[in-house]
């Protein structure tokens, strides 16, 4: 019970002038004074000392030898061996003395049964020698997990149509839709052709997706050395480059959850929709497609002829010249994958809250990997067991938080989120009338350099924070220093993208969310690569940067469990949506739309956050100078008010097209899943609006504006908690 410490403590000091002044209350001050003493020493530490303690405790050994446990072999969802990492978590856990559990879902994905990838440098009938990829990834000179190689996947995409197709090969850069419609310009015809694209622009099922639109066969994606050879420093093992037969796998998914469940939970004995729903509805990009190595897709560049790229199409130092094609190389391409059914087992641990165990701080992080997953997820699991032994530490010291803290280790998140939106949606509504924030991590360390993104409210918490947490690069400065002196264009990015488990929590529920890592894109990301061995020599030597992911982690979930009053601030949040809307305003400049509506919201919201501040900040004064004790009802009233006002934002119809997505603010882009934009509502119309230019199609940028402007007056209205 910290908390009455204090107060009595304060009360005492207020006073302790009058009572000085007769002996006998001096000797009445010695016996409180006694007590106190006393009680201190047998009373739990203060919240305040426990969050410095919780930091105290950080231990480089510990992340490292999970990491280690972790990537033994590989893992991917629904195997028998992310079932035994699971198992693993389970019991880090509980051998912390936290509660522990398991929730299993059958899901449905898939896994590569035949694949071949056969070039031949002239179109048939014409003969030629014709080259059969072996589509290996190769074990590297002292692979310490050469015994386990043959337990990785073949090379494959995730939910890629299964079939036999053949054509001539066209190159199509980066395979967004300008690099289409370039190629279009150019006269370049990919229709019946196999198109090969380059990662590393956007999201493979996108790439796949314009493909199919442009009417190709099927597709080929490599990972250009130019983009992924590791620039001046080499390839793996030697620099942290991806080696010449390393391929990139990954989903080719566009929605998220169980595709057999759309919206619902994939709970036992559930509806579900059939093969013929699933086609119906697009799951995956409906050609048959393959990842290839860097090796690969120059073989087959160099068979294509016709047009010469443009220079920025073109490869790094050493590479073929690229040209555009179709032909005259020419591929034939059969992908056969198994669709099933597979078992998956989300982790959970709970704390359970003292004052407020209906509200909930959930920490989460996937498990799933598409190989040995050192980087992606492994390093975020680790820093996960990490903050959970941690907090072990400081139950054992008479730690309890005020709020229920839920650690969460998700299943199937590289298919697409599956484990946690399966979870969020079985939860749905327990979630949105009690969830406090969700703070995930996904990869927890690529390599130097922090990088947060949240929903608004949250930023200051995190710059607070980060200036506690110390610099894993520079012991001579706090990770706040070395966080504002980096070059990001905005301090704290967004969470518009669909990139990791935030999703379903903010975009689904309305949830404020984090997410949080060290580091960005790495080279060889999804690929065999991603091993024990590359994190040790490139991503993270000492482990100190996992560290510093599980301290800033930890500490955010501490204060926002803790603290009396939600450490919420919508004034911050209010500029930022200022911010956007001048950005989508721009965008629409000269067009028949106007944003007034918006900013009139918006000024609604920061009138309603200043409202709420001063609120909290009398009631804090009102407890200094006169009562004993605030009124808990109260405070958990302007609690609930903080927490709902991001669901607001949310609105049952959701994003036009996509109407899982609900939250209006912060959604994925049209055309990249990994895309971030503010207003994705807005944005998606204004596209459309920009293609189109009909007045009907400029109407409905202008009803994207007014939905956007009637949630932020219902979050102004939460946040008042006052009727009209
Ligand atoms: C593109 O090629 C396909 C298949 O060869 C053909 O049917 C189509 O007419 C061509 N389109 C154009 C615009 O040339
Ligand atoms: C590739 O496909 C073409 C056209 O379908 C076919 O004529 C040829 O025999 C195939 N080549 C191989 C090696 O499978
Ligand atoms: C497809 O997957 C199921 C379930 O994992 C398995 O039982 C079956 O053997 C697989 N089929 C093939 C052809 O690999
Ligand atoms: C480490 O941080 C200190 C204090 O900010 C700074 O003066 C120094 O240049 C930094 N050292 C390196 C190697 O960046
Ligand atoms: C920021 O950019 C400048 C110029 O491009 C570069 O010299 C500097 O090293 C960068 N700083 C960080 C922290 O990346
Ligand atoms: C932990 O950090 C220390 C230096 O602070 C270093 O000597 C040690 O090797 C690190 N441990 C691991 C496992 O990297």
């Amino acid at each position: 019970m910290p908390r009455l410490v204090e107060k009595t403590l304060l009360t005492h000091s207020a006073t302790a002038a009058a009572i000085t002044r007769s002996a006998t209350a001096r000797v009445l001050l010695t016996a409180i004074t006694t007590l106190l003493i006393l009680y201190l020493t047998i009373s739990p530490p203060s919240k305040s000392t426990c969050h410095s303690l919780f930091l105290s405790f950080s231990d480089n050994a510990t992340a490292a030898r999970h990491l280690l446990a972790l990537t033994r072999r590989p893992h991917v969802a629904g195997t028998a061996a992310n079932a035994a990492a699971a198992a693993y978590v389970l019991a880090v856990l509980s051998s912390s003395s936290l509660p522990a559990y398991s929730v299993s879902y059958d899901v449905f994905l898939n896994y590569p049964i035949r694949r071949s990838l056969i070039l031949s440098p002239f179109p048939p009938p014409l003969p030629g020698p014709i080259l059969a990829f072996d589509l290996v990834q190769e074990i590297y000179p002292g692979d310490p997990y050469a015994d386990v190689a043959a337990e990785v996947l073949p090379t494959f995409h995730a939910y890629a149509s299964s079939g036999a197709t053949a054509g001539p090969a066209a190159y199509a850069n980066y395979g967004r839709l300008e690099d289409f419609a370039a190629l279009r310009v150019a006269g370049v015809n990919v229709t019946g052709a196999v198109v090969l694209a380059r990662y590393g622009e956007i999201f493979r099922g996108d790439i796949l997706k314009n493909a199919k639109d442009a009417g190709a066969a099927a597709a080929v994606v490599f990972t250009d050395a130019k983009d992924y050879g590791g620039g001046g420093r080499g390839r793996f093992p030697e620099g942290p480059g991806m080696p010449a037969s390393g391929v990139q796998v990954g989903t080719t998914y566009r929605a998220v959850g169980d595709p057999t469940t759309p919206g619902w939970a994939s709970t036992s004995g559930c509806e579900r929709w059939s093969a013929a729903e699933m086609a119906a509805s697009g799951l995956g990009p409906g050609i048959p497609s393959l990842p290839v190595s860097a090796r690969d897709g120059e073989a087959i560049l160099r068979t294509i002829g016709g047009q010469v790229a443009a220079d920025d199409w073109q490869g790094g130092e050493g590479a073929p010249l690229y040209r555009l094609g179709p032909g005259p190389g020419f591929l034939n391409l059969t992908f056969i994958g198994n669709e099933t059914l597979a078992t998956i087992q989300n982790v959970f641990a709970v704390i359970e809250g003292e004052e407020e165990p209906d509200r909930y701080v959930l920490l989460g992080n996937h498990r799933d990997a598409w190989t040995f997953g050192a980087v992606d997820p492994s390093s975020g699991t680790a820093a996960l067991l990490e903050v959970a032994q941690r907090f072990g530490k400081l139950q054992k010291k008479g730690w309890r938080p005020r709020r229920t803290i839920i650690i969460c280790n998700w299943d199937a998140e590289e298919y697409g989120l599956i484990g946690s939106t399966e979870w969020v949606e079985e939860n749905r509504e327990m979630l949105a009338s009690r969830a406090v924030a969700y703070l995930n991590v996904d990869c927890a360390v690529s390599g130097p350099g922090f990088q947060a993104f949240a929903t608004p409210q949250l930023d200051e918490l995190l710059k607070q924070a980060s200036k506690k947490v110390q610099d894993p690069d520079n012991s001579s400065q706090t990770l706040y220093e070395s966080w504002i002196a980096s070059n990001y264009s905005s301090l704290i990015g967004r969470l518009g993208g669909r990139g990791s488990d935030y999703a379903a929590f903010l975009q689904h529920v309305g949830v404020p969310s984090v997410d949080m890592i060290f580091g960005g894109g790495y080279p060889v990301y999804h690929s065999m690569y991603d091993d024990f061995v590359w994190m040790e020599k490139f991503g993270d030597p000492m482990f100190h940067r996992h560290v510093a992911v599980a301290s800033i982690w930890g500490l955010v979930a501490l204060r926002l469990a803790d603290e009396e009053f939600l450490p919420f601030d919508y004034i911050s949040y209010a500029s930022e949506l200022q911010r956007s809307t001048k950005i989508v305003e721009d965008d629409a400049l000269g067009m028949p739309v106007t944003f007034a509506p918006l900013y009139k919201s918006i000024e609604e919201l920061k009138k309603a956050a200043t409202k709420i501040d001063n609120q909290i900040k009398a009631l804090e004064r009102n407890f200094l100078s006169l009562n004993w004790r605030k009124d808990p009802l109260k405070v958990r009233e302007l609690n609930d008010r903080l927490m709902m006002a991001e669901r607001a934002f949310t609105d049952r119809d959701g994003l036009f097209g996509r109407e899982w997505y609900k939250h209006l603010i912060y959604g994925p882009s049209m055309h990249d899943g990994y895309g971030s934009k503010s207003f994705p509502g807005i944005d998606d119309a204004t596209e459309k609006a920009k293609s189109l230019n009909t007045s009907d199609s400029w109407s409905f940028v202008q009803h994207e504006v007014w939905r956007v402007a009637r949630a932020v007056t219902q979050a102004a209205l939460v946040l008042n908690g006052k009727f009209t």
